[in-house]
């Protein structure tokens, strides 16, 4: 297996755990994951100062690539001039750029796309040009290599009750990119760590949640997480790994939790 990405999300800089933080740390320097993804909530409030830390915090990761991908948190919520006219400046100053990105590293096409809408709150959208330009990156990408789609929203959910969380144009998104060659979508948002199988038009994908890696705003039914995925080629197939790896109060470290072993399409 070469490939190896890890999937931060919902730090909330600002409401983050130090002894957690160690922790993760310490998971990265023995993992040493190539790619990290960084799915958006990055900070509890857009502050600059919470933006700074978050960029301390992932230098002192030393993964060689990294995509960060804005969240609703990263939108200022009471400013409503900067929230109208510049909700991006202070993730800009920290992380330098909140676009939609591709990203190519060794068996990997990674694809972020910005899902939130400085009008729309909490709520999560996906324009018709960024599911059209995201279906283009992922015919072109190279062969065999594993096509992850990202952003901070979710696409699918396991309880019905988390339904409204999803992004706006979901179900298109999953049509189309499942039939150009998506094999998994990851986001966040709602803090609960789930696996979901997908399937459009003779392929099937599948949606991956992370839950909140180092923040205190957990669920009562899942404490902090992060996901390390993997792929590879067993004889003609491919095969992807979603390890899910839980923060234990009592060890403090991370331990391997869930093990998702996923047949990905042709
Ligand atoms: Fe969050
Ligand atoms: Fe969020």
């Amino acid at each position: 297996m070469n490939t190896l990405l890890l999937q931060i999300s919902d730090p909330h800089f600002g409401a983050e755990r130090k002894a957690v933080c160690d922790a993760l740390r310490r998971l990265v320097q023995e993992q040493t994951p190539r790619v990290l993804l960084l799915s958006g909530d990055i900070t509890q409030r857009a502050r600059p100062a919470q933006f700074a830390a978050a960029r301390a915090f992932v230098d002192s990761l030393r993964i060689p690539q990294c995509m960060t991908l804005p969240g609703n948190h990263d939108i200022p919520l009471f400013n409503a001039a900067v929230r109208l006219f510049a909700p991006y400046s202070a993730y800009r100053r920290a992380f330098g750029r909140s676009h939609d990105a591709v990203l190519d590293s060794d068996g990997l096409r990674l694809i972020g796309l910005d899902s939130t809408r400085r009008w729309r709150h909490v709520n999560g959208e996906l324009s018709p040009d960024q599911i059209a330009a995201t279906s283009r990156h992922l015919r072109e990408a190279p062969v065999g290599v594993l096509r992850v789609v990202a952003l901070h929203h979710p696409v699918a959910v396991t309880r019905a009750a988390e339904g409204h969380n999803r992004v706006r144009r979901h179900a298109d998104a999953i049509d189309r990119w499942l039939q150009a060659g998506a094999d998994l979508i990851v986001g966040g948002h709602i803090h609960l760590p789930s696996v979901r199988f997908l399937e459009a038009g003779g392929r099937h994908g599948w949606a991956v949640l992370a839950g909140t890696a180092v923040s205190r705003r957990t669920r009562h039914d899942a404490g902090n997480s992060v996901n390390l995925i993997r792929c590879a080629q067993v004889g003609l197939r491919r095969v992807g790994a979603v390890e899910r790896w839980d923060y234990r109060e009592e060890a403090k470290h991370f331990e391997l939790a869930a093990l998702s072993a996923l047949p990905l399409s042709g």
